[in-house]
């Protein structure tokens, strides 16, 4: 049998606008397991004989280099399947999101696997999703706020702000006083908050015992002696340091931190992804004398050229091949009734969801090339200086 993948790209008026609400509240989990190259050569789509889809597969945004990489690896993985399979993007509209559920779950799917834009505002989708008897896998972000979510496939997000926290303890070197400014994902994304309260856990001791001052968020600094946030309080500082996920809203933030508070020396600067990192750091290399330690997430390619040249200080690889592998055992199991094992479980203020955690690896430039070169991940050939 052939497989049959069907690949709807949505006709591409790029919309944006923000949508909709809130945060939702959860915790963390334990850990898990590994995959191919750039992007892998597909065949378009191709709907089943009688236009039905198996599996449903609704990404964020294509105006991200990191979801356009999961598309491109699922279509990877999924060249080995017989199901057949539809990605949709939402291009950063909750609304959009919905009509893309509704289309998939008029077009039969069994399994809908959904990186939610906004994870409150997709609870209505993935209800709309569950009503029918479909599977709800929540890839990536978890959607909130709501009981009908069955699994959960997701990088640590904690361990990945710990490595991002820890990478700027690292280069402390026993200094004191020195310049911390600090920067999150959006405020509507979960991870935002798990990736924040990892950083958080390894940079409070430093702050508070004054080896690291914060620079730009007077409710970070007010909370320099609490071990642990409250997500309400985590949110408090969020709201003052948030990118939005937006290169230009990070670079306009750090344009005004660096007016408000100059920087001078040694500065270190915790970016929440590689999109943001370079934002940043190209807004703070302007500035005279400056040794900056910036970190990031992602490995994408353009961030590790930042690795490579002494800009970005580290990223951190979420191996995507690993993910995408995740989502798609789970659907398969799920298709064919098989038993689901799992290894963490993330509570999403309504229930708490079983989940597939998988680790990940902090890239500098001592191992970049073993392992963004040599396990397969990325091409040498894109990229000078290695
Ligand atoms: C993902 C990151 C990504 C960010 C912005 C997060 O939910 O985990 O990998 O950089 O969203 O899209």
């Amino acid at each position: 049998m052939k497989k049959l993948v069907s690949l709807l790209l949505i006709a591409t008026f790029v919309m944006s606008l923000l949508a909709l609400s809130g945060c939702g509240k959860t915790e963390e989990a334990p850990t898990t397991p590994d995959t191919t190259t750039e992007t892998p050569e597909v065949e378009p789509a191709a709907p089943s004989a009688d236009g039905t889809v198996d599996i449903g597969i609704v990404l964020p945004t294509k105006e991200e280099p990191r979801w356009v990489q999961d598309e491109a690896r699922f279509l990877a993985a999924l060249d080995s399947t017989d199901y057949s399979v539809e990605i949709l993007f939402s291009q950063g509209d909750s609304g959009r999101e919905m009509q893309n559920v509704q289309t998939l779950i008029a077009k039969g799917i069994k399994v809908l696997i959904i990186t939610p834009q906004d994870g409150d505002a997709a609870a209505a989708a993935v209800q709309a999703a569950k009503a029918e008897g479909i599977t709800v896998i929540s890839y990536d972000r978890l959607v909130t706020n709501t009981d009908a979510v069955d699994y959960y496939i997701t990088f640590n997000s904690i361990s990945v702000g710990a490595a991002q926290g820890q990478f700027l303890v690292d280069n402390l070197a026993g200094g004191t006083g020195e310049n911390l400014y600090l920067y999150a994902g959006a405020a509507t994304d979960n991870n935002a908050f798990l990736f924040f309260e990892g950083a958080w856990n390894v940079l409070q001791p430093k702050i508070a015992d004054g080896s690291f001052v914060v620079q730009n968020s007077s409710k970070a600094v007010e909370y320099m002696n609490k071990t642990e946030l409250t997500r309400e309080e985590m949110g408090q500082i969020i709201e003052q340091i948030t990118t939005d996920w937006k290169p230009e809203v990070a670079k306009s933030k750090a344009e005004s931190h660096i007016t408000a508070a100059p920087p001078s020396g040694k500065t270190f600067i915790l970016a929440p992804n590689d999109g943001t990192a370079r934002a940043i750091y190209d807004q703070f290399a302007r500035e005279d004398g400056l040794e900056i330690f910036v970190t990031g997430q992602d490995a994408e390619t353009a961030s590790i050229q930042y690795v490579i040249d002494g800009k970005q200080s580290m990223t951190v690889l979420k191996d995507v091949r690993d993910l995408v592998q995740g989502a798609i055992s789970t659907a398969t199991e799920v298709l064919e009734g098989a038993t689901i094992v799992t290894n963490g479980e993330y509570d999403n203020g309504a229930v708490v969801v079983p989940a597939k955690d998988i680790q990940v690896i902090t890239v500098t430039t001592d191992n970049v090339k073993e392992t963004i070169i040599d396990s397969g991940y990325y091409e040498a050939s894109e990229f000078t200086g290695l």
